[in-house]
């Protein structure tokens, strides 16, 4: 089963990005790690990263298309792009919203809210990179 896994704004910087938020792996490292627990779990992994929302809008409508599974970090979107609800609104193959943090427990109260999250099957949340390794063995299954 292919697995699209998609990152959103900023997350280009991790590792050096407020490590002791978001940890020391860099995106270049999750991306291997994705496709290496991709390899364990018989799933066909590819990873994006993008700063522009309209790139994340047209790879979320080409996954509807194609029913494409998907694990979303969408960043500071998540919070408040109603696009982006538009967009998971009309996949049809699960979707799983992943967070680095736990934007529940951050005293920004912006980052409470996410518009994701009613289209995800499932949220996890404040398990670093470890969380998309959760996200892809929900998807295998
Ligand atoms: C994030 C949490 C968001 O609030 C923030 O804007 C990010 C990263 C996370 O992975 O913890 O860019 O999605």
């Amino acid at each position: 089963m292919r697995v699209l896994v998609l990152n959103g704004p900023n997350l280009g910087r991790l590792g050096r990005r407020q490590p002791e938020i978001y940890g020391t792996t860099t995106h270049d490292e999750l991306v291997a790690l994705c496709e290496e627990w991709g390899r364990e779990l018989g799933l066909e992994v590819e990873v994006r990263q993008t700063n522009h929302e309209g790139a994340l809008l047209d790879w979320l409508n080409a996954a509807a298309d194609e029913r494409t599974p998907v694990v979303l970090n969408a960043g500071a979107w998540s919070h408040y792009s109603y696009a982006l609800f538009d967009a998971c609104a009309q996949l049809e193959a699960p979707l799983v919203e992943v967070h680095l943090s736990d934007p529940s427990q951050r005293p920004e109260v912006f980052r409470h809210h996410s518009v994701v999250s009613e289209h995800a099957e499932r949220v996890i949340a404040g398990h670093g990179v470890r969380g998309y390794r959760m996200a892809l063995g929900h998807l295998a299954g």
